[in-house]
Order: structure tokens, then sequence, then C-alpha cells
């Protein structure tokens, strides 16, 4: 299927009127320059949904959500981003190419080729299968039992299609009456192939979970033992297969996706009986990885829902080592907001809740800790706080980590806490800390003690605690991207690059903007933005309240702020991958420049090294 050219995208874009499409969902009324309402996305009394006529772009400035019409109705209707351009092009009767979605209307589904829809097609008559068998055979009823010992009510049950794999084998004879094609039936990972090729039933005696796709379509299952059997893995989920990746998928997905949208976070468990049972008790927004440890993968799908993560985890040892995983693979500079919800007793979620009560839950949900918080005490295990050398030898390994906190203020809280619980002067805490404390943050105090003068900070909403670098970079893209010469000046800056990833990101998509369109509309630009979270930062970057015309100091100051803040490191490693495109395209020029670049850059990394030494 062709994918929809750029230039039918924003041709349709260009032809409605966002206000038309908006205003069928949500109640607009003008007010000033924008129309105000009521946001969708989540509940409010005051409207904070805003929508500008003249730019063709919606903002929330409550929960920041923003984008041009494609991006609203992807929100909305929960819909991919083809599927909202085949949406708005209806909505608004404008023609166009069925091509584009000729193999079924459901854009990102219909990536799948034919034999993965026959594979899904398999999983779900099997999910029908087993979902029959728990229900409503005698056969089912040990399974039946178990599931609501363990509390799983009939609506859970129907609505996760939960079921039984009895010792029978009867899927494999299901699939043969229905004459079903051995080679797909070997791919489907529902059988056990033996020597001989015969195909086996691979789930025998088990309570069947189906596993769904963010699609909502069965690509595999896990079983699950109803007693403890020896040599037998309590769960068994299926094989590797071509719809069924164990490091992808994200288990609930497609019903925890438009609760987190909402504006609620994430609440990631380990086990997906703790998802059920959070699920069955209201608590809505719960994901669970297939037992494994997260995957960059899955991290990319979370992150193009939601920033805000509540990572929620076994009490066990292994559970809270599966944390401080979590934590580092989330780290704060892909711009998650991540908590963490330590739950007490050696319990997990599902047993806690069962025993103490969601409200206990709730409570627990209510009073999450900040990565660090949990860093702390996590580390504070390791020593014997009774003797005294292990104290001191833990408050210095400590302090290395509050270290690392990019602000000040927050480090003074936590050596204000550090000092109290072992009752220390601050004092000396603080200078002990002074030398670990990187030349960057450094660099920020300075800069933060004024001697910057145009730099608006004020006009800046620091409540996203924004370092400020990031402000200087938000300022700066705005600036690029509204005018022209500005752009040319800093992108023609050898070896300029964005220190903060998401900032680069936008920088650089917008260089692909730039080499189609001449003019500046953020509407347009945001045709070509997939992530959520940048879309958000677009919009951020574009609601900036800067003065009327930039000053060639302001620019210079911010330039100043990020090039120093850029560490030699990065640098190089921009240049070297420059260098290496320069290379296989023969730009002679460009590869001397770069060459000469990174030798000085290398010299800078040496110089550096001499004066820590
Ligand atoms: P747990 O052992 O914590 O399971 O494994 P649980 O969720 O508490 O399950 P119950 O309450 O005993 O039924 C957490 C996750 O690890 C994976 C599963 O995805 C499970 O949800 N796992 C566990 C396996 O894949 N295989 C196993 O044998 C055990
Ligand atoms: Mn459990």
């Amino acid at each position: 299927m062709a994918q929809i050219p750029e230039d039918v995208i924003e041709k349709i874009r260009s032809q409605v009127n966002i206000v038309d499409v908006v205003s069928q969902y949500v109640q607009l009324r003008q007010s000033g320059k924008n129309l105000f309402g009521l946001c969708p996305f989540h509940e409010e009394r005051t409207p904070s949904f805003s929508v500008s006529e003249d730019k063709q772009i919606f903002h929330c400035f409550s929960c920041g959500r923003g984008g041009n019409v494609f991006k609203f109705i992807m929100e909305i209707e929960n819909l991919s981003f083809p599927q909202a351009v085949k949406k708005v092009a209806e909505l608004e009767n404008l023609p166009i190419d069925q091509k584009y979605f000729s193999e079924g209307s459901s854009g990102s589904s219909s990536s799948q080729n034919s034999e993965q829809k026959q594979l899904i097609g398999l999983n779900e008559e099997a999910v029908s299968l087993f979902n029959h068998i728990l229900l409503n055979t005698k056969i089912g009823e040990p399974a039946l039992k178990y599931l609501r010992d363990r509390g799983v009510n009939d609506k859970t049950i129907s609505q996760f299609k939960l079921g039984y794999a009895p010792n029978q084998r009867l899927l494999k004879q299901f699939f043969d009456q229905k004459k079903v094609d051995y080679q797909l039936l070997r791919k489907s990972g529902l059988f056990a192939e033996d020597q001989q090729g015969n195909l086996h039933d691979r789930f025998v005696d088990r309570v069947m979970f189906p596993i769904r796709d963010p699609n909502g379509h069965t690509v595999g299952f896990s079983g699950r033992l109803l007693g403890a059997q020896e040599n037998m893995p309590k769960y068994l989920n299926s094989p590797e297969t071509e719809t069924f990746n164990k490091s992808k998928i994200l288990f609930n997905l497609d019903f925890a996706r438009p609760n987190i949208r909402k504006n609620e976070p994430a609440i990631l468990f380990e086990g997906f009986m703790d998802v059920i049972t959070a699920f069955q008790n209201g608590i809505k927004t719960g994901i669970a990885s297939m037992g494994t440890s997260l995957t960059e993968d899955q991290v990319y799908d979370i992150k193009r829902i939601t920033n805000q993560i509540v990572v929620c985890y076994d009490g066990d040892t292994p559970g809270q080592k599966a944390i401080k995983r979590a934590i580092d693979i989330f780290s704060p500079k892909k711009g998650f907001d991540v908590k963490i919800v330590v739950i007490p007793d050696n319990l997990d979620p599902d047993d806690f809740i069962k025993k103490r009560g969601v409200q206990k839950f709730e409570e627990l949900l209510s009073h999450t800790q900040a990565p660090l918080e949990f860093e702390l005490s996590f580390l504070k295990r390791n020593y014997n706080l009774d003797s005294e050398d292990e104290q001191t030898r833990y408050i210095s390994e400590a302090l290395k980590l509050i270290s690392g906190v990019g602000s000040s203020l927050s480090r003074d809280l936590y050596l204000n806490r550090l000092a109290e619980e072992f009752k220390v002067d601050k004092d000396v805490l603080k200078k002990q800390i002074q030398p670990l404390i990187s030349n960057q943050n450094e660099v920020e105090n300075n800069l933060n003690q004024g001697s910057l003068s145009v730099l608006p900070i004020n006009n800046v909403d620091t409540s996203k605690h924004l370092s400020l670098v990031q402000k200087a970079e938000e300022c700066l893209l705005n600036r690029m991207l509204n005018y022209r010469d500005i752009w040319l000046k800093v992108s023609n800056i050898s070896g300029f690059s964005f220190v903060d990833e998401q900032f680069q990101m936008l920088y650089l998509l917008a260089e692909g903007y730039f080499s189609k369109y001449q003019d500046y509309q953020i509407a347009t630009f945001s045709n070509f933005i997939s992530e959520a979270s940048l879309q958000s930062l677009l919009i951020e970057i574009d609601m900036l309240d800067l003065a009327k015309d930039p000053t060639d100091e302001e620019i210079n100051d911010y330039l100043a702020i990020i090039m120093k803040k850029a560490p030699v490191e990065q640098q190089l490693k921009e240049k070297r991958l420059q260098l290496r495109e320069a290379s296989k395209i023969g730009d002679e020029q460009k590869v001397q420049q770069l060459t000469i670049d990174i030798i000085n850059l290398e010299k800078q990394k040496q110089q550096a090294h001499l004066e820590q030494a």
C-alpha cells in the first residue's frame, strides 16, 4: 500500500479550517485572537483549550497537547496518522485517492501483510475456543474456579477474553477440521513441532491470557499453570512469531491508551495479573512487559502516548532491581517524568490490592517517590547504618547520586534531608558535594545568577522545570523557525547542535521541512512530526512570549549557553557522523572542514583532561 505523499497531506490540511473540525467536538468561543473551550482530553471546569485560526493549530495550556488538525483527530478519535488524514478529508468532503487505504482502512494495521493477518486470525479463533471451553464446558470448570478464587470476575474474563487450554489437545483438531494450512499452523506459535514435523498443542492445561497488539489484535498468548508443577514454567508464552515480538509488545496498551490520553500517567507493572487486577478495580492505565526488562522499542511506544510514568513493580528484591533498570531506561533526558511506587511487605500489586483493598493501593499511587529518592533508599540497603564507618561510606555514595541532580534547589533539599537523617552539618555536606557537581552545572549556576541580559527567562513556563540550557534552546528554536536569517546563521555554525535530544530532533525535522517549504507555517511543519511529545514541545516553543524582534545579542546569548553546554564528546560524535556522510557523497570541501573541526575538538578534549589532572 502506498504511503500518502507529503504534498497530498498538506493539500488536505490547507483546504480545511481547523476551527470547523474542532467545533464538531468542542464548543468554542472567540476571545481575542483565539477561540477557547473546555479541553476534550481531560476533565476541566475552566477552558484552557485554544484554537488559533491564524496558525491553524490547537493547544491546551493545561495538558500541553497541541498540533494541527490531523493531530487533533488522531488524539480524539484514537487514530493513526494516515487514518486521521483520511478522516479529515472525509469530514470536509475532500477527495482522497483510495489507493492509500486499499488494504482495509485501519492505518497502522494495514502495514500488516496478509500472512500476519492470517496468523492473527488463527490466534483470534483460538481465543474464542479457549474462552468457550473456560466458560461453557465441564473440562473448563477447574480453570474457572481457579480464576474466581483469584478474584477475577466475569466481566474481567470477558473483557480480557481469558480462556482455558485443556489436556485434550483440542486446538490441533479444531484447525484440522477447518483444513487450515499446515505451514500457517507451524508459524502461528500455537503448536510445538516434533521431529517428524507433527504439530501438537503448545498450551496444555493452562489458563490462557491473550496478548493483544496496540490495535487490539491477539498476536500471542501466555498460559498459566493452575497450580505449581515441577519443571514447568508457571507462565508459558507464545514463541516469537511474525506477529509476536516479546521485546516490542506491551500487555494491555490498547485498553490503557485512551485512559492514559486523558492525562493520566501510564502505570508500569511487572506481571499481567497485576494489570488485570488493577483494571478490574478501576485503575485502567496499567501496562506490562512480558516478564522481561523494558526495551527501547517499548519505551518509544510509551513515549508516543505520554511522558508520565509510574513504575509499580513487585516489592521483592528482584522487583526493586527491575525498578532501578526501568529508571535508567526512562532517563530524564528523554523527557520522561518518572515516579516510583514502593509496595510494602514483599507483595506484588495484585496481592496488595486483594489483601489491602484498592483504596490503600490508590494511596500508594498518590505517594510516589522520585527516582532519586528511590535510588537513595535502594543504596541504603547495602550498608549497615549502625556502623559509623558504613554511614560515612553511604553518605559519600549518596552525595554522588545527589550531585547528578540538575537543579540546585532540588540538590539543596536532598542535602537537607541527608543532614537531618544523619545529624551532620549541612555545610560539611555542601563542601563535600561541591567538587562532584559537574562543570556543566557550574556554568548553569553562574548564568542563573544573572550574567546574561536578555534571556527572557520570565516568559518561559518554569513549571516544567526546564534547565537554563533548555530554556535557551526553546527560545533559540522559536527564533530560528520564525526568522529565516537566524535559521541560516545558526545552521551554518559548524558543529552546532542542540544539547537536548528533543530539541535536536525538532531541529533535524525542521531541516527536512525547510528543504521543501520556504516559509514557516507551524501547521504544515506539524505534519512532519509523528511523536506526541515532540508535537507538544513544538507548540510550547510556538507559545513563547518573546519580544517582537530578535536582536543579535539575544541570539548570541542563547548560542553561548548552548555551545558551552554541548559536551565536546557530543560535538565530536556529530562531526564524525557528518564526516562519514560527507565522504560518502564525496564533498571534498566539507570533508576538509570537518577534519579540521575534529582535530580542534580533540585538542579541546585533551586540554580538558590536562586541566582536570
Ligand atoms: P511473576 O512471577 O511476578 O508473576 O512474574 P505474577 O504476575 O505474580 O503471576 P501470578 O500472580 O503468580 O499468577 C511476572 C511476569 O513475568 C512473566 C510473566 O509475564 C509474568 O506476568 N513470567 C513469569 C514468565 O514469562 N514466565 C514465568 O514462568 C513466570
Ligand atoms: Mn502475583
